[in-house]
């Protein structure tokens, strides 16, 4: 049966690969409404390409000039903009909700698509960062399934098929380490954007690149495991494996390890999530074991990387200390990549924001988001007045 899906961000790194995962599937799925942000040009394209209902973009400007391109195609999608546009695309009626808008922007669509029950394949990691204590047991009350698009995640969640009933002693995050894994200490306030954008194994977005850099991305990941598989932050370990082939592994109680492999390709995990339970055929590379000649391992250096640290005691200590982490980390990246801060300088900006905020518990997703808009303001201060 087809599956009607809803790609929120769909002309970044990972709503284009979802698109392409859409396209092998064919008939098997229907694109029913993109959001974007700035890029008339590729949404344009997608729109020709898909055909959706409803597309949404981040301002007026975009959608007149959206407008033009489409002008002729034939092509006479409703518009919407902002972030109520953005909300409304996940209003649209489709089975699946891809989430791969980048940063805290996400919560309340993902929200909104929760509240119809829809399926949520979830990129957008910083959504369950902010908000995770409120947004899963809404999709457990609302019978909306979320199930991971990051490859981490993704294969956690492979391992776990048909181990209903066992114990899970621990979650294993592989992390490729980043650009920086052997850069001295004393090296890292001096390396650029441009040093921080060159990931050694995966092609990704600028936030999360840096994130991967910085080894926030880890950090995010493991309060995301915390919430999708309802696993104790001290049963959550990261391990370093530069090479990129295990995704993540499980350890059951017995001391059994199963690990998912596979060529780092985020339309595998993608495509799980739109076939699941089945794993269908992909033209893909293979691993060729006799070529891999070695996978290595090593524990995280949170002394070099402070934000894995940072990340994993905002996710222990809960209630507004992870939202008030990832909207100082998004600020702070955002002003690293415009050479207004050092690369050392984002764990800093985090550890402050969250020293100025006193601790406190959301009640509701508005409560979240009024702090989301409260740390955003203290963590540009902060930059401010480190320069
Ligand atoms: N890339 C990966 O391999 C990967 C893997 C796992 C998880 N993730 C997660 O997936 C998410 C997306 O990552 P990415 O690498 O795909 O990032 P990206 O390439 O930067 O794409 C971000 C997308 O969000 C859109 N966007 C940004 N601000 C928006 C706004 N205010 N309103 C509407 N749309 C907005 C962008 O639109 P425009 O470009 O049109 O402005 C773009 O479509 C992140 O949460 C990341 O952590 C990524």
């Amino acid at each position: 049966m087809t599956k009607s899906i809803t790609v929120l961000g769909s002309t970044g790194v990972m709503g284009r690969l979802t698109l392409d995962v859409a396209a092998h599937l064919g008939g098997e799925i229907a694109v029913t409404a993109l959001a974007a942000g700035q890029n008339a040009r590729r949404l344009a394209e997608q729109v020709v390409q898909f055909r959706p209902q409803y597309v949404s973009v981040a301002n007026p400007e975009t959608r007149d000039e959206l407008c033009r391109l489409l002008d002729g195609s034939g092509c006479v999608p409703e518009i919407g903009v902002g972030p109520e546009g953005l909300a409304r695309a996940a209003d649209v009626p489709t089975d699946v909700v891809v989430t791969a808008v980048v940063g805290a922007v996400g919560l309340i669509p993902t929200w909104r698509a929760i509240s119809r029950g829809a399926t949520i394949a979830l990129a957008n990691k910083e959504t369950l960062v902010a908000a995770g204590d409120l947004v899963m047991p809404y999709a457990a009350a609302r019978g909306a399934a979320i199930l991971p698009l990051d490859s981490e995640h993704s294969a956690i969640f492979q391992c776990l098929q048909g181990a209903t009933g066992s114990t899970v002693s621990r979650y294993l995050l592989t992390a490729s380490g980043g650009p920086f894994r052997q850069t001295p200490a004393s090296e890292l306030a001096q390396v650029t954007a441009a040093d921080a954008l060159r990931h050694p194994t995966w092609s990704m977005g600028r936030k999360i690149t840096v994130d991967s850099a910085t080894l926030m991305n880890k950090g995010l990941e493991v309060i995301e495991a915390h919430h999708l598989f309802a696993a104790s932050y001290d049963t959550i370990e990261v391990v370093v494996h530069p090479q990129s082939v295990i995704h993540s592994m499980v350890e059951f109680a017995d001391g059994a390890v199963l690990a998912q492999l596979g060529v780092p390709d985020m339309r595998v995990p993608i495509q799980f999530a739109f076939t699941y339970p089945k794993h269908l055929p992909r033209p893909d590379q293979r691993l060729n074991f006799a070529q891999l000649q070695q996978l290595t391992f090593e524990a995280p250096d949170v002394e070099r990387f402070p934000c894995l640290r940072l990340a994993r005691a905002a996710g222990e200590v809960g209630g507004y200390a992870p939202c008030v982490m990832n909207a100082a980390n998004e600020v702070a990246v955002e002003a690293f990549l415009q050479g207004r801060l050092s690369f050392t300088g984002i764990s800093a900006v985090v550890e402050e924001t969250l020293g100025r905020i006193p601790s406190g518990h959301p009640n509701t997703v508005e409560d979240v988001v009024q702090m989301d808009e409260e740390a955003r303001s203290v963590a540009v201060q902060i930059v401010r007045e480190s320069r």
